[in-house]
């Protein structure tokens, strides 16, 4: 039975292709109160605001690059199991050759409808604007996750992350739950490792690599058997 590495992503992979993370200086969440922009109460008080942060986002996306980091990890692919669970809502795991990608958060590239969740359309980098409506006529909104909302896939990835013979921490500063209580899930004996310049995740029985992630994921991927 192949290895299965299973790599836990944060904004902090994506921050080196020039995409903001949240909450390091200058982040998304400097500019911007999640309660304007990242909640269903947010979207109900100004659709317009929030529809134009993310269509903000998504242009941003689309001239974006996948970087280093998303491609050793997509290489990986060619030696061993690999799943991304991701909280990043942009599609850069998927532009660097990631074919197991789960995103726990959503995708940017995605509208579904404002009264039938189960209506979910590919808009690739296109705008969403007020009017834009799903085939029975309710508002479309971004495919994304918003703070109070239920988290589809998260069991799916923790059922992903029982199934580890490694994990790999990169870009996160788990603080959001219940992504963050991920960690948790792996058995006592499967090896984590953590690449974040910044102060490491709290994570105790991690070894760290205090480095960015495209030279970080490097380092880690040199030492794999
Ligand atoms: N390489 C690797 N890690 C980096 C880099 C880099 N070049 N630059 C910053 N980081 C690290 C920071 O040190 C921090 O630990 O990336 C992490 C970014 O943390 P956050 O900004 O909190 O992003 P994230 O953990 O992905 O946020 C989780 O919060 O707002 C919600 O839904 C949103 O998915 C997001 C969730």
């Amino acid at each position: 039975m192949q290895n299965h590495i299973v790599v836990l992503t944060g904004a902090g992979i994506s921050a080196e292709s020039g995409l903001s993370t949240f909450r390091d200086n200058g982040g998304l969440w400097e500019e911007h109160s999640v309660y304007d922009v990242a909640t269903p109460e947010a979207f109900a008080r100004n659709q317009e605001l929030v529809l134009r942060f993310y269509n903000d986002r998504r242009r941003q996306l689309e001239s974006a690059q996948s970087n280093q980091a998303h491609r050793l990890l997509a290489e990986l692919e060619s030696r061993y199991r690999v799943t991304v669970v991701t909280q990043n809502v942009d599609d850069l795991h998927e532009r660097g050759g990631s074919s197991n990608v789960i995103h726990l958060h959503g995708e940017l590239t995605k509208a579904r409808s404002s009264r039938h969740p189960e209506l979910v359309y590919d808009i690739g980098y296109r705008d969403i604007r007020q009017g834009d409506t799903c085939e029975r006529g309710a508002q479309l909104r971004p495919h994304i996750v918003w703070f109070g909302e239920e988290v589809p896939m998260l069991d799916r990835a923790a059922e992903v992350v029982r199934s580890a013979d490694q994990l790999l921490i990169v870009g996160t500063s788990l603080q959001v739950y219940p992504a963050a209580g991920l960690v948790y899930e792996v058995d006592r004996e499967i090896p984590i490792t953590v690449v974040d310049p910044g102060e490491p995740a709290s994570v105790s029985r991690a070894r760290f690599i205090c480095k960015g992630a495209c030279e970080g994921v490097a380092d880690w991927v040199a030492g794999l058997p």
